[in-house]
């Protein structure tokens, strides 16, 4: 698969036309180093997978699974693990949801309070149980409550407030350009748009032109469009096309952890499509659970199941060894096979991930 295929690397020469910079984009008062961020995926985004992916370079800005506004400040167990962070982990947002205005304005302050640097509001989850009581998704429904809950919630805060949110409800309620307007009214400093209805689920292609509405609707702050970016040109092609200031790649970033270290090579001209030598993707492999254990300990076994299919086929290791990293108990067993990946690797074909993640399916109203 090329990543760049159809685009041609700037040059010396050939300058990169100002809308693709990668430079320094600033979100609210804050600087974020390059155009290219990772997406929140629940049970993926967290702070292991944040630090291995900032340590191949080229990441923006990162965001945490999306927490429950209430739970967080209640101090449930869970959602203070969501949040969980390190000096290694910035530039970092929160991603909070609720139907509840009062408990995204608490839950905001509190992460202020605590230190955290940016709040993310989450308007495009649509699971029904978030949904369920008025959050996600469900708030484009309710233009109104939408925009007051974030107002109130920019008030109350410093720091940088952003929105994350789906072009609307379904096809014949896209609100998402009406709502970026309002939103940027009320002072949020960036909106990210996932080029899909909340109908559509994950379903179907990312609508570019969708994106390109909510572009156009807003004045001043920065676009960040998302979906279905896993490639290099996928990236450039939803910046030229939507003119969007930034992209945010979720799981693009799983089939490939390189991907914004290949974007940053782009923009200097250099080559996108090198190929991490077998020791990298071993130390990537190995890096990745050992920052995981850091946090989880013996847990770890588990969480680190759901990302082997997915490193199994990028990180060349043999179908056996993948299959044995879906079922290690303890650590001692994960290093062995480790070892192993290392001295097997490339014994097999570098192919697309055997499993891609689940996303729900069925009819979207039973998720
Ligand atoms: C498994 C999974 C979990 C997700 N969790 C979140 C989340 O917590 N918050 C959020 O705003 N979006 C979430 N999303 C949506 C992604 O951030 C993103 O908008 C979507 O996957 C499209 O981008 P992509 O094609 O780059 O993955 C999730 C998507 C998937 C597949």
């Amino acid at each position: 698969m090329s990543l760049t295929a159809g685009l041609t690397a700037p040059t010396a020469d050939s300058a990169v036309p100002a809308l693709l910079e990668n430079g320094p984009i600033a979100i609210g008062a804050r600087t974020i180093p390059t155009r290219y961020f990772l997406a929140p995926l629940a049970g993926y985004t967290h702070l292991a997978f944040r630090r291995v992916l900032r340590e191949l370079g080229g990441l923006g800005l990162a965001t945490t699974d999306l927490v429950h506004a209430t739970m967080l400040v209640s101090g449930k167990r869970k959602s203070l693990e969501l949040i969980e962070t390190h000096p290694a982990d910035t530039p970092l947002s929160v991603q909070i949801y609720s139907g509840v205005r009062e408990h995204v304005v608490t839950a905001a302050k509190w992460l202020e309070d605590r230190g955290y640097r940016g709040v993310d509001i989450n308007m495009g989850c649509p699971m029904a149980k978030v949904t369920g009581s008025g959050g996600g998704a469900r708030l484009m429904c309710d233009p109104d409550g939408a925009c007051r809950l974030v107002a109130d919630t920019v008030a109350a805060v410093k720091i940088p407030v952003t929105v994350k949110m789906r072009l609307g409800w379904d096809r014949n309620t896209i609100t998402a350009p009406a709502l970026a307007r309002e939103f940027e009214a009320a002072g949020v400093a960036a909106i990210t748009i996932h080029g899909r209805t909340r109908s559509q689920g994950f379903r179907g292609t990312v609508d570019l032109d969708g994106i390109r509405d909510v572009v156009a609707a807003v004045d001043a702050i920065p676009v960040i469009g998302n979906g279905d970016v896993v490639t290099v040109a996928d990236a450039i092609r939803m910046r030229e096309y939507t003119g969007c200031d930034a992209v945010a790649i979720g799981r693009g970033a799983l089939l490939d952890p390189w991907m914004f270290r290949r974007l940053g090579a782009w923009h200097e001209g250099a080559d996108a499509e090198f190929t991490p030598t077998p020791e990298d993707q071993v130390r990537f492999l190995r890096r990745h659970l050992e920052l995981m254990w850091e946090q989880h300990g013996d847990y770890s076994c588990l969480m680190f199941r759901k990302f082997a299919a997915w490193y199994g086929a990028r990180l060349g290791i043999p179908e056996d060894l993948e299959d044995r990293l879906r079922r290690f108990t303890s650590r001692e067993e994960f290093d062995g096979i480790a070892a192993e990946v290392a001295e097997r690797h490339g014994q097999r074909e570098m192919t697309v991930a055997t499993a891609l993640i689940r996303v729900p399916n069925g009819p979207v109203e039973h998720w």
